[in-house]
């Protein structure tokens, strides 16, 4: 059931939450599906729902800094600045975990990722069911994340309680997931807020590659990918002469391009209006019926990182998985 995210339907929201129930909500990232994250049997309907193959450990939602220690064991002076500057926000934080938290949530980790979101109608749904809230992208997995209720309703539809919706997501790509439990701050995922602001506030952060050890799922070679196979390319020159094909442009071009469906992310090169535009060009590119999508690479600075990311992201074609999906 997708509703317009009003007073009431947030009460709503919050006793089906309360109830064990599964809600889908706005954030300024993109829309999260939601669980009592204190309920173990209420997060495994989110894995359930996602069709998620394994138990990936999900972001802990809160409203309120009283949350956290409830939530973690400690809290570092990094994460204390960060939190003072960056929360609410689009920054998730790994920190050391407490045993309130189930096992469900975490993966059977030592640690347990929180953020604070910024968007209303998600604090005021968290506040409702006076509870955690754990939710990952409201998506099934591996698929597009979802920017608009509309993307959710189409994948998730039946399968959940409540849609509440709360129209575009202003951010448009997930958060930047910074991990505190080692020696040194960590990089886990790029996203909504910039590395670049991240370093100026407590100085230079480790990035994890994808080749060392797998700590987020988000950081799975294939993930965030759209049916349709896709290319990255570094200039429209490179675009073949086919006309079965989607583009997704960086920015306006100042010629013609013969494709069947043409997506600019931002007419003057935002990179910020890309990132939010970015999901949304990718879900209609995608059910456009094209033989391939051809995408422009976008400087890799500030939201640049998150969209290179997920660009590459839904580009990486394993053989064997593509035979398993056919
Ligand atoms: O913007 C967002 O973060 C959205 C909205 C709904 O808040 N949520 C989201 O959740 O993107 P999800 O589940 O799609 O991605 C969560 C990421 C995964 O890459 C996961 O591996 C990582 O956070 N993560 C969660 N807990 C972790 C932990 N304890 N250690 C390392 N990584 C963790
Ligand atoms: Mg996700």
């Amino acid at each position: 059931m997708n509703i317009q995210a009003t007073q009431q339907s947030i009460q709503q929201g919050g006793s089906i939450l309360q109830n064990g129930g599964l809600v889908a909500f706005p954030t300024e990232t993109v829309y999260g599906l939601g669980a009592d994250a204190l309920n173990a049997q209420a997060v495994a309907k989110i894995f359930e729902v996602k069709g998620r193959p394994t138990f990936d450990p999900l972001i802990v939602h809160i409203a309120e800094l009283d949350w956290l220690p409830k939530l973690t064991r400690h809290v570092n002076d990094v994460a204390t600045t960060l939190i003072e500057k960056f929360w609410p926000g689009p920054l998730t934080l790994v920190l050391l975990k407490s045993p309130h938290v189930p096992d469900i949530v975490t993966s059977g980790l030592d640690s347990v990722a929180v953020r604070m979101p910024s968007h209303p109608v998600a604090l005021e749904l968290i506040k409702a069911a006076q509870t955690p809230i754990a939710a990952p992208s409201a998506n099934l997995f591996g698929c597009l994340s979802p920017t608009l209720a509309a993307h959710v309703e189409k994948q998730l539809g039946e399968k959940i309680d409540l849609i509440l919706d709360g129209g575009p997501c202003s951010i448009g790509v997930e958060s930047t997931v910074l991990s505190l439990v080692g020696d040194q701050p960590m990089l886990l995922r790029p996203g909504g807020l910039p590395l670049e602001e991240i370093e100026k506030v407590i100085g230079k952060v480790v990035v994890q590659t994808t080749t060392g050890n797998i700590q987020s799922p988000g950081q799975l070679p294939s993930h965030y990918a759209p049916r349709t196979p896709l290319n990255i390319i570094s200039t429209v020159d490179q675009l073949p002469a086919e006309k079965n094909i989607g583009v997704l442009l960086f920015k306006k071009p100042n010629f013609k391009i013969e494709a069947e469906i043409v997506e600019v992310l931002s007419n003057e090169g935002d990179l910020r209006e890309a990132a939010v535009n970015l999901f949304s060009a990718l879900h209609r590119l995608d059910v456009s019926g094209v033989k391939a999508i051809y995408a422009e690479h976008v400087p890799e600075i500030g939201l640049g990182l998150a969209i290179m990311d997920r660009m590459r992201r839904a580009s990486y074609r394993d053989d064997s998985e593509n035979e398993s999906r056919k």
